[in-house]
């Protein structure tokens, strides 16, 4: 028998308790959420035409190339360096071919938008043709451009797929022979979130927008860090018109790879500006995280000399200003330019990602100060290195504590075990001091970055039985997310990963389940759940957390089984007054392997039943492996 003490709130439950961290890993930005489906669309990757074919480039009957494409670097310092210079001698004989992000999606009926800058020499070339193919390179949309200028001109047309496709390619012939140069070739599906112009996949976002998040971090991750500082995040490179933003190489690129993705790059048209929109859109706080002056330490990492550390702390002052500042300030004025004239109201900003040792630290304090006099109101997160403990974690944590740091972002990836045992990790904590936001986590079910990993439903439910502990600590753990949030079927580095999708779908995994029950029942204060005075932690396999929401008037208990053979529960509520009807929503599954797949996505998904209260007492049987949620109205 459990007890729950209706009236007595332990803590208010932050509105950011449960949230989503993004990282552009496993094609989550270009070939995901940004829904851009030419591959390398203005040529600026290492390799100048990857994604691109040129097949019959043979000779033709003219005993000439049919025709080629050689891709001309205008100057190294310009954002947009490199163009294509198509000369075609061949007209039937050429083609250049986009593949896409492991080929493009494409659906019967529904619309495309194209659009291209071309200087057509001499206006040689009549016509631009412009055609989805299928994989058996039948043709199933098309349109044409016809290019009326020798100068640069932008051009963009509109045209329909006749077949759902997910390997389609983009083909472009041309009418004539000649030169004509090219550049920024991109193409988006009509129908993005919010029917934003070159906007973001709606599927996706739908799945997010269901969590309820209550933040949204961004950019990740490593890929804040960089391999080097040359290559870290620099936010202010992610904002502007979307073709001066400088493509750049993921850090995700190749390495920790199963598959190899060389051509893992950042074309950054989901940038700042974009993130804080999503926040917006999803009802998410934003929580941009930049680089502290650390390249990643798992790579080089190289150190930007404290003496040298006034750009990196910039970008954190300007950031704030681009957020919230008027129309009158710089950074204002470009976020009002770019469309939202109204602050973003941005509330903290993350400093470092994963970073460890006294060199954070010391890096942290200079962040701290510059940030706190300028910005008092803006919370800081630090970073507490790699988790969940070791020298290096204990010694940050004691150093930020003795610097009062308000956020500390702790890391674990460990075993379905580990997230079971550790349920009770925060009851220790001390209530004084620093809040935990538990940035980055997930079971793992071989362990380490491993691509056996595994979605599984053993995973899933040992977090949920973990994320009752989080609850539970609400007092000092103020805000949590699963990591990493999502990959692309066939091109991602990392699992597990809470959704996958592909180029036509996207699906939630038993995981994604879980921190949604828990995201969207989050309440607004948190009870005590007890079992003769003790929480429930694990004994007889049994997890437990309970909170009321003051605004729907409803207590909300959560109870996790992680036995294989079910158990009978009895809830003793008192304190209040509650209604007989309720609900109880049970996610479960009866083996420890099961997962959703892109063929049964919803395998694991959870189902809801009316409840009937009899007296003060809740009755449940709880099934085998399972996580259940019981609502009942407060009257
Ligand atoms: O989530 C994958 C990676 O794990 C993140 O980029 C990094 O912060 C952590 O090491």
């Amino acid at each position: 028998t459990l007890e729950v003490d209706i009236a007595k709130t332990v803590t208010k439950i932050k509105p950011t308790m449960f949230g989503l961290f993004f990282e552009d890993i496993n094609f989550a930005a270009d070939g995901g959420l940004y829904a851009e489906m030419v591959k390398n669309r203005s040529f600026e990757f290492d390799k100048p035409l990857m994604g691109w074919e040129q097949p019959n480039t043979k000779r033709s009957s003219l005993n000439k190339q049919s025709g080629v494409a050689t891709p001309i670097k205008v100057s190294e310092n310009k954002t947009n360096t490199n163009f294509c210079r198509v000369l075609i001698n061949d007209p039937q004989g050429y083609a250049l071919i986009n593949e896409g992000f492991r080929g493009m999606g494409v659906k019967k009926d529904a619309k495309y938008n194209i659009s291209l800058k071309a200087a057509n020499h001499g206006n040689a070339i009549k016509k631009i043709i412009i055609q989805f193919i299928d994989k058996d390179k039948k043709v199933i949309g098309e349109t044409s451009i016809v290019p009326t200028s020798d100068e640069w001109k932008n051009y963009s047309v509109q045209f329909t797929a006749t077949q759902t496709e997910a390997k389609a390619k983009l083909k472009i012939t041309f009418e004539g022979t000649g030169t004509i140069d090219l550049d920024m070739i991109s193409l988006f599906p009509e129908d993005t979130w919010k029917n934003r112009k070159n906007g973001l996949r709606k599927d996706i976002v739908q799945l997010l927008y269901d969590m309820k998040p209550g933040f949204l971090r961004f950019p990740g991750g490593c890929i804040v860090e960089g391999r080097t500082l040359a290559d870290r995040y620099q936010w202010k490179k992610s904002v502007g018109n979307v073709e001066d933003r400088k493509t750049m190489m993921n850090r995700w690129n190749v390495e920790f790879s199963h598959k190899q993705t060389p051509d893992y790059f950042q074309s950054f048209g989901l940038g700042f500006y974009e993130y804080f929109q999503l926040s917006e859109d999803i009802g998410a706080t934003p929580l941009p995280i930049l680089s502290c002056g650390m390249a990643c330490q798992y790579n080089t990492g190289e150190l930007a000399p404290i003496t040298e550390l006034d750009p990196y702390v910039q970008d954190a002052l300007d950031l704030i200003e681009f957020a919230n500042g008027s129309v009158d300030t710089a950074w204002g004025k470009l976020r009002s330019d770019m469309g939202h004239p109204k602050p973003f109201n941005l509330k903290l900003i993350g400093v470092g990602n994963e970073q460890w040792g006294p060199d954070y630290i010391e890096r942290y304090k200079v962040f701290e100060k510059a940030i706190k006099s300028k910005y008092p109101n803006i919370a800081i997160v630090s970073g507490s290195g790699p988790s969940p403990s070791g020298e290096f974690f204990d010694y940050g944590m004691q150093e930020l504590k003795k610097l009062n740091a308000k956020l500390i972002d702790e890391h674990y990836y460990e075993s379905p075990k580990w997230f079971r045992e550790n349920a009770t990790r925060y009851d220790k904590y001390d209530r004084k001091g620093p809040k935990i936001f538990a940035g980055e986590y997930a079971a793992q079910s071989v362990s380490g970055a491993n691509p056996n990993n595994r979605n599984n439903w053993e995973c899933a439910f040992s977090e949920a039985a973990f994320m009752t502990g989080l609850e539970r600590n609400a007092e000092v753990v103020n805000m949590t997310s699963y990591a990493p949030l999502m990959a692309h079927e066939e091109a991602w580095q990392w699992t597990p990963d809470m959704i996958w999708f592909n180029n036509l779908e996207a699906y939630g995994s038993a995981n994604y389940y879980v921190q949604k029950l828990f995201s969207t029942n989050k309440g607004t204060d948190l009870l005590t759940i007890t079992n003769d005075g003790k929480p429930l932690t694990g004994q007889n396999n049994l997890y437990a957390s309970a909170v009321k929401d003051v605004n729907s008037k409803e207590v909300i208990v959560k109870l996790v089984n992680t036995s294989a053979t079910p158990q009978e529960v009895t809830v003793d509520l008192k304190g209040g007054k509650l209604a007989s009807k309720g609900t109880v929503i049970t996610l479960t599954s009866p083996n420890l392997n099961d997962e959703n797949t892109f063929a049964q996505p919803k395998k694991i998904s959870p189902t809801e039943t009316e409840y009937k209260l009899k007296g003060e007492k809740a009755q449940l049987n709880l099934g085998a492996y399972s996580v259940t949620v019981l609502k009942l109205r407060m009257e």
